[in-house]
């Protein structure tokens, strides 16, 4: 099956844009690499079981469906793809990404990724907070927009097909492995990075990543790899 070009689906309403590529590929198969955007999510899926929230028409919620191998740290090249995309639409601010895969700016999230393994097929969802002006009370603090860091307004399609084209330069760039080059390029923008962490109980500095994508954390007694979950960054979230 070829990936790229991406086929692509616009949709008014739908639960989950991740949920509705599963099916496809449950119910007929994928012939190419499709990407779906849909105006609002009525049940936006976010990582470790929790909900994503959006507003019609001014978060991007959006998922690819692409054929690989599994591969470990691709969730991490996927927002390196992310990150360049976004890049091009925030010149003035630098991005940086969390680890694993959040973009943020100003210490802030602007957006969050879901990858999701079906078959031999690889989902992943992106929800970015694009014309948003506020959010909800429990991540207000945490949250930012495009709109918000620039001021400006975003045709939300233009986003979607800017995205479609960095997977598929990043993708073809690194064979859809987190090479060597991708873990170099991945670590000069994560600011977990020579920060503080905290990681399932444990505390400690982020030196970087391993090869598997996970975040290597030098804790008072060990170096602990750390490959899923929450990381709280100290001063960021
Ligand atoms: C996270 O930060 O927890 C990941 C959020 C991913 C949200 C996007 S929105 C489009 C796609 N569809 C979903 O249900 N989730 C992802």
């Amino acid at each position: 099956m070829i990936n790229f070009p991406l086929d692509t689906v616009y949709l008014e309403s739908v639960d989950s844009t991740n949920s509705y590529l599963k099916r496809i590929i449950k119910e007929d198969g994928l012939t190419r690499g499709l990407a779906v955007m849909a105006e609002m999510q009525t049940s936006g899926r976010g990582r470790l079981g929790r909900s994503w929230l959006s507003t019609k028409g001014d978060t991007l919620c959006m998922s690819v469906a692409v054929k690989n191998k599994y591969a470990e740290g691709f969730t991490l090249l996927a927002a390196l793809a992310v990150y360049e995309a976004l890049t091009a639409f925030c010149k003035d601010k630098a991005l940086q990404i969390k680890w694993p895969n959040d973009i943020i700016c100003e210490n802030k999230k602007l957006c969050g990724i879901l990858c999701e393994r079906v078959n031999e097929n690889t989902l992943i969802g992106i929800g970015i907070n694009v014309n948003d002006k506020a959010f909800a009370d429990e991540i207000a603090h945490k949250a930012t927009s495009l709109y918000l860091l620039s001021g400006k307004k975003y045709d939300v399609k233009d986003i979607f097909r800017a995205l479609n084209k960095s997977f598929e330069n990043v993708f073809a760039k690194y064979d859809f492995v987190f090479t060597v080059d991708a873990k170099r390029e991945y670590e000069k923008l994560c600011a977990n990075i020579g920060k503080n962490v905290t990681a399932q109980n444990q505390e400690g500095e982020a030196l970087g990543v391993g090869e598997d994508g996970s975040l290597l954390v030098k804790t008072k007694d060990e170096i602990i790899s750390i490959s899923s979950g929450e990381v709280a960054v100290h001063n960021i979230y």
